[in-house]
């Protein structure tokens, strides 16, 4: 692979963080903003990153099961172009829930994501990773196809729970397949409301990640509405606060290396 390529995996094993928003709109930031070619690749059974570009995924075949269980099925079999210049998606679907059983008896199965992005030969120059909320064979896929993880966090006390829960996972399965590079390299606090409790919760962030907590990404419907239209929000609302919310999150992440 080329060394060139940035490898970002979006993760934390509690749903509704906002891991497919960031993973999404930070794609196409590095599309349009930084002129990169960027590959959103799907691992989740919701298929949410497809559907948030406009893309029917149901009706979508091969797909990103089928790159991870068959070798005869090639990365450009499974990429779809998007609306979006410079981005490419690699949807998932339902059946991504069979993984761990059709997998079970191959080779390396925590490598197969890996292996499978090895041939891309620098032709991104992003891969962007939006994993499933759960901790399982996928998530240890995704680990060892990426380099630099950002856990979205809630900002609430059991989110506070939960990333320290992710991060000790993320030190653990570097350790254990002997994957040094891989790095939680930003925290970004989520779905922020002005309380207490929030920003409490993200000054103890700070005194476990120090500056790699980005800034929060505050709620805002615009975000939510733009996914509704299946666009990001540099296409939906690019002049709204929640570009602005986006669009500083997604420069912190672009500082981290
Ligand atoms: N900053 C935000 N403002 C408004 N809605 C948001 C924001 N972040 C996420 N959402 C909404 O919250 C829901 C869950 O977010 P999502 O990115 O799908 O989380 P995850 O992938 O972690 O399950 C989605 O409907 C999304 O549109
Ligand atoms: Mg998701």
């Amino acid at each position: 692979m080329n060394v060139g390529t940035r490898r970002i995996a979006f993760i934390n094993e509690t749903g509704g963080v906002g891991k497919t928003t960031l993973a999404v709109n930070v794609a196409a930031f590095f599309a349009l903003k930084r002129n990169k070619r960027v590959l959103l690749l799907d691992l989740d059974t919701q298929g949410h990153a497809g559907k948030s570009l406009g893309l029917d995924v149901r009706s979508l075949s091969p797909t990103m099961f089928h790159l991870l269980t068959r070798d005869d099925v090639s990365l450009d079999a499974v990429t779809r172009a998007t609306a979006v210049k410079n981005l490419w998606v690699v949807p998932a679907r339902k059946d991504m829930a069979d993984f761990p059983v059709s997998a079970a008896n191959l080779p390396e199965r925590e490598h197969r994501l890996a292996r499978r992005l090895a041939d891309q030969d620098g032709r991104y120059d992003v891969l962007v990773f939006d994993a499933p909320p759960s901790m399982g064979l996928v998530t240890t896929n995704v680990l060892l196809a990426a380099n630099e993880v950002v856990i979205p966090v809630g900002t609430t006390y059991l989110g506070l729970d939960g990333c320290a829960e992710m991060a000790a996972t993320v030190e653990r399965v570097s350790t254990q397949f002997n994957h040094p590079e891989l790095k939680v390299t930003r925290v970004v606090p989520t779905l922020y409301r002005k309380t207490a409790l929030s920003d409490e919760v993200i000054a103890t962030l700070k005194e476990h990640f120090d500056r790699r907590v980005s800034e929060p990404m505050h709620f805002n419907v615009a975000i939510d509405e733009a996914q509704g239209h299946g666009q990001t929000i540099w296409e939906y609302a690019p002049w709204s606060r929640g570009a602005t919310i986006l669009q500083s999150v997604a420069e912190s992440i672009d500082r981290a290396r």
